[in-house]
């Protein structure tokens, strides 16, 4: 209800302003005392057309209307007009037979309705994907310890609810979630990727945005941020986002999904123009993707079209890929200090590789890159 007690406010601050009594104000906008009385306390929702009747007769401006319209939940005129460029549809629906053109209207009311619901929707959950390779070589405990930093970034960001994406047969993270944190846990089988691991979550998730959360990018300070702040950058401008980084070399873009900006809307946004998973080359220019984002749930119809990657494996990046060609992205730039896993991961990547490698003084080798591994766990644990 918080919103209507925003507008029960924002209605009263105008009528004050305007010198008019309730009363007045109900006579100049043709309804009664008691449900502008109503109004203010935040005790009813007005339609959409009933605020701009009651911002005519208080002789606001279109910016103040807009304020007043976006308290409620509603989408100014301004804003419908800009969706997917109205008008150029009602020429065309001027130009249907009349069978078609109703058919057009009510696609149209559809996709409105689903666009105010998006809007009024509130983000409450993320997924978090722990069914990689790498966490299942961690054993129960250390998956806890990796998933704890998450978990704390999780409530700080107001989120309720956490869905974990495990490997099958490895036993649940030892981990004690927080209070006012629900967590529920799925199993992805087969192991097809991120992607896929998220593809899986949809019926947990619902037709609603969601965060996702790659626990395996840990933020070493001021652990409020991102998610938090990409929630409140959510809520202004109700697209997708992907936090972003620097890359430390240019030899990492091989080891992340790498995004290139557009144009600049915040001193940490601006929209996203191309995203491309693990490039290799030397021309490659952008900002590395860290594992947080915000999705909308479109992203589920986005992931079901994307073709698998050359490993067979579906990648979330590709996915965003196909979801900018619908909507916009906004890339947040995250300038804080980070840890990223991947490190650990190249280790034991050579670690296996020096296994199955026949040559003499494998196992010297092999001993010397565990060595580099438990350090590097033992600074995660730090
Ligand atoms: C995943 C994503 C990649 C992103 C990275 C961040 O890669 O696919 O785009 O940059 O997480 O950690 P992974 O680490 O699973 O290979």
């Amino acid at each position: 209800m918080e919103d209507l007690d925003a507008l029960g406010r924002l209605l009263r601050k105008h009528r004050e302003q305007a010198h008019l009594t309730r009363a007045q104000l109900a006579r100049r906008a043709r309804i009664s005392a008691s449900f502008v009385t109503y109004l203010e306390q935040g005790l009813r929702r007005p339609s959409a057309a009933m605020i701009a009747r009651i911002a005519q007769a208080l002789g606001l401006r279109p910016d103040q209307q807009r304020e007043l319209l976006q308290s409620a939940g509603y989408a100014s005129p301004e804003e419908i007009a800009q969706v997917s460029g109205i008008q150029g549809i009602l020429e065309e629906i001027a130009a249907l037979s009349p069978p078609e053109r109703e058919e057009l209207i009510a696609e149209i009311h559809r996709l409105l309705g689903r666009w105010q619901e998006l809007r009024a929707k509130s983000l409450r959950k993320v997924v978090i994907p722990v069914a990689g390779w790498q966490p299942r070589l961690l054993s129960p405990s250390q998956l806890g310890q990796m998933l704890r930093p998450a978990l704390e970034e999780i409530v700080t960001a107001g989120l309720k609810e956490a869905i974990l994406v495990l490997a099958p047969g490895r036993p649940a993270p030892q981990i004690a979630p927080p209070k006012d944190l629900k967590v529920r846990q799925i199993v992805q089988e087969p192991q097809l990727g991120l992607g896929h691991a998220i593809v899986i979550t949809q019926g947990l998730v619902g037709d609603e945005p969601f965060a996702i959360l790659l626990p395996d990018d840990i933020i070493l300070e001021d652990r409020a941020r991102p998610l938090r702040r990409m929630i409140a950058l959510y809520e202004r401008y109700r697209c997708s986002i992907v936090a972003v980084t620097e890359a430390e070399e240019a030899a990492d873009f091989k080891n992340y999904g790498v995004a290139t900006l557009g144009e600049r809307l915040e001193e940490d946004l601006s929209w996203v123009e191309a995203l491309a998973e693990k490039p290799r080359g030397r021309e490659i220019a952008g900002l590395t993707i860290v594992g947080r984002y915000i999705v909308t749930p479109q992203i589920f119809e986005a992931l079901q079209a994307t073709p698998p990657d050359p490993n067979g494996e579906l990648q979330l990046t590709d996915a965003l890929s196909l979801l900018l060609q619908r909507q916009r992205i906004g890339a947040y730039r995250f300038e804080g200090r980070l840890f990223r896993v991947t490190p650990i991961k190249m280790l034991l990547e050579a670690l296996i590789e020096a296994l199955d490698d026949q040559q003499p003084g494998r196992l010297e080798r092999a001993m010397a890159i565990t060595k580099n591994a438990l350090q590097e766990l033992g600074r995660l644990r730090a």
